[in-house]
């Protein structure tokens, strides 16, 4: 059975707290609970507001997560705060921080074995750069940022293929596109996780918006979304979940 499509939103370093609890009221006054699963990932001192603000049914999220327990750790944010915090979801390997972080598989790995541990479910982020799809190498680049990534890490996961090229810059990527590398990611979670593959999500992000999300996640292999700068108003989350319904 193909699993319940999910539209997760992520709103970057956007909103301080008192806008994250408005969009959540804002969303409230029109949210009507579909076949489509909603989860907002927001930055980690909203949650708290965000949560109480949010409509019932929709989920919340972090958008990183530490791969230490707790303790001397200044700064981070375990997995066991973001659970209190009543997340659902956390992302893990989004490309921004693998690349302003210089995140690696392994590290990725051990933030989603963290996240599992405390009953979360990471959204495990992989994607090829511009460089790398022109030398079409994008199929094995992207399958063996998976592979690292999912070190240790059980079937409780979202994957999201987010082609780096796609993120913020308008061009997306076609929903051919998206079908042929969320089938080849499906061939490497069944690898790794056998028949369970078909029951898990794989997403695509890049530039996704209203008047393309239903096209891409309509694709056999396809999920759901990951989306960013279209996540920030309501008017377009209601847009895109319309499109879905
Ligand atoms: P945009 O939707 O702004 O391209 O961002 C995609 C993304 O990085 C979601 O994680």
């Amino acid at each position: 059975m193909s699993p319940r499509t999910l539209l997760a939103l992520n709103w970057k370093m956007n909103k301080t707290p008192t806008e994250a609890r408005a969009w959540g009221r804002e969303l409230a006054r029109s949210y009507r609970r579909g076949t489509v699963e909603v989860a907002v990932m927001a930055p980690a001192v909203s949650l708290y507001g965000l949560k109480e603000a949010m409509p019932g049914g929709v989920d919340i999220g972090a958008q990183d997560v530490s791969a230490h327990e707790s303790g001397a750790h200044t700064g981070e944010i375990s997995a066991a705060m973001l659970r209190d915090a009543e997340c659902t979801y956390v992302i893990v390997g989004h490309s921004e921080r693998r690349t302003d972080h210089a995140e690696t598989d392994a590290l990725v790995a051990a933030k989603a074995r963290q996240a599992q541990a405390q009953g979360l479910t990471p959204i495990v982020c992989v994607g090829e750069g511009l460089e790398v799809r022109e030398r079409g190498e994008h199929v094995e680049h992207t399958l063996a940022q998976l592979r690292g990534s999912l070190d240790g890490v059980d079937e409780r996961v979202v994957i999201a293929y987010e082609p780096v090229w796609a993120i913020g810059t308008g061009k997306t990527a076609t929903a051919e596109d998206a079908e042929a590398m969320a089938a080849a990611i499906r061939g490497a979670l069944r690898e790794h996780y056998g028949d369970l593959a078909d029951s898990l999500r794989v997403l695509y992000g890049g530039s996704v918006k209203p008047d393309n999300v239903a096209a891409i996640c309509a694709q056999p292999n396809v999920n759901g979304a990951l989306v960013g700068g279209a996540s920030l108003k309501v008017e377009d989350v209601l847009a895109m979940l319309s499109a879905l319904e």
